[in-house]
């Protein structure tokens, strides 16, 4: 079989001339083919897409004329993996309204459409207005309210809560951002200040806001979404990875304090997930140390794999689980 853009990364490495021609073109970034381990499955242009700008389909097309030249023959694929298909639970938030941040993309978006389409009231929250213009038209026909809101801002918490006309069951803090993997002494205020806004600030606030009415209803399920930064030191720069561990001691602290409160609270770590979340690994230092923790990265996770997790966490399916870190991440944490 020809490579072509759409071969699988997999196929692309495998292949005796494609696959010296992309180790080739990583080396030339920088890389090595480890790097490309947890994207086996995916489509090569997929990573154009994830590439920000790096990849181009152009050259990708051009390295699948040259590798098909050689006119060597492909080894015969594996069989691949049983493919995980999402499946709904049929009214599993009817009558609930759930407030998700981050809507607009990626994970935040999986679950506002998963616990949509499983019957919820979604508030569905994000900074950037067209992505909650698209997430609608994605999802006609299921109640979603946008609102556009920045969550370091009161103000917009404050919106965003009126929005819900007093009555939150659930709560999903999605909405975060990443660093450049900058060791301590590279970073500086702003960014500091910045990560800690949009990751810990606002996602405090929000649930601040949001605890009353769950307090007076005598029940509710908040979901906060951490990562494997938030387990160990070696995944992310240390502004990102101290977020993370912030957000995993609201998660503690909010959990053992409501616990007679019927309110739960939990986290979820997700590992890898393909989205286009904002940052760039742009610290020299720290993609050097940090290398050989994402090497044993397993397939990067789909935003529905997560989704999947935090959905449950925040449904009556979650009864008795209170102050968990959940990890969602192919079991890279147990590396
Ligand atoms: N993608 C990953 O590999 C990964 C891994 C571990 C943890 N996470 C965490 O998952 C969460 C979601 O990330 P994602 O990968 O889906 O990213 P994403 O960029 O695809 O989606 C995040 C959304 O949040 C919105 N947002 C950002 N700042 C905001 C603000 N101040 N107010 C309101 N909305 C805001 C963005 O506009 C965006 O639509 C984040 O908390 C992130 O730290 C992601």
């Amino acid at each position: 079989m020809p490579l072509t853009p759409e071969s699988m990364v997999a196929d692309w490495l495998d292949h005796p001339a494609g696959g010296p021609l992309l180790r080739g073109m990583l080396a030339e970034h920088d890389q090595d083919a480890a790097a490309l381990n947890p994207v086996r499955r995916f489509p090569m242009t997929r990573l154009v897409e994830l590439s920000d700008g790096r990849l181009s389909l152009a050259e990708l097309e051009r390295l699948a004329a040259e590798a098909n030249a050689a006119g060597v023959e492909a080894p015969e694929p594996a069989p691949p993996l049983p493919e995980w298909q999402e499946r709904i639970t049929p009214g599993r938030f009817t009558g609930r309204t759930a407030v998700v941040t981050g809507a607009g993309s990626g994970i935040g978006r999986a679950t506002a459409s998963r616990v949509a389409r499983e019957g919820g009231r979604v508030i569905a929250a994000d900074v950037v207005e067209q992505r909650l213009d698209e997430l609608v038209t994605a999802l006609a026909g299921h109640e979603v309210v946008p609102v556009r809101a920045d969550i370091t801002s009161e103000r917009d918490v404050a919106a965003l809560v009126r929005a819900a006309d007093g009555r939150v069951d659930a709560l999903a803090n999605v909405a975060g951002i990443t660093d450049s993997a900058a060791p301590l002494h590279e970073v500086d205020d702003a960014t500091w200040q910045r990560i800690f806004d949009v990751n810990v600030h606002g996602m405090f606030r929000l649930s601040r806001a949001v605890l009353p009415l769950m307090l007076d209803a005598r029940r509710g399920s908040i979901v906060n979404v951490a990562s494997e930064a938030a387990l160990r030191g070696s995944t992310s720069g240390t502004a990102y990875t101290a977020s993370k561990h912030a957000v995993v001691g609201i998660t503690r602290s909010a959990a053992f304090m409501y616990a007679t409160s019927g309110i739960r609270v939990n986290a979820v770590a997700p590992g890898g997930v393909a989205t286009g979340i904002e940052g760039a690994m742009t610290s020299e230092f720290g993609r050097e140390r940090i290398r050989p923790t994402l090497a044993a990265l397993p397939e990067v996770a789909e935003p529905e794999h997560l989704a999947a997790s935090i959905s449950f966490l925040l449904s009556d399916d979650a009864v008795n689980i209170n102050g968990v870190v959940l990890p969602s991440d192919g079991g890279w944490s147990v590396h």
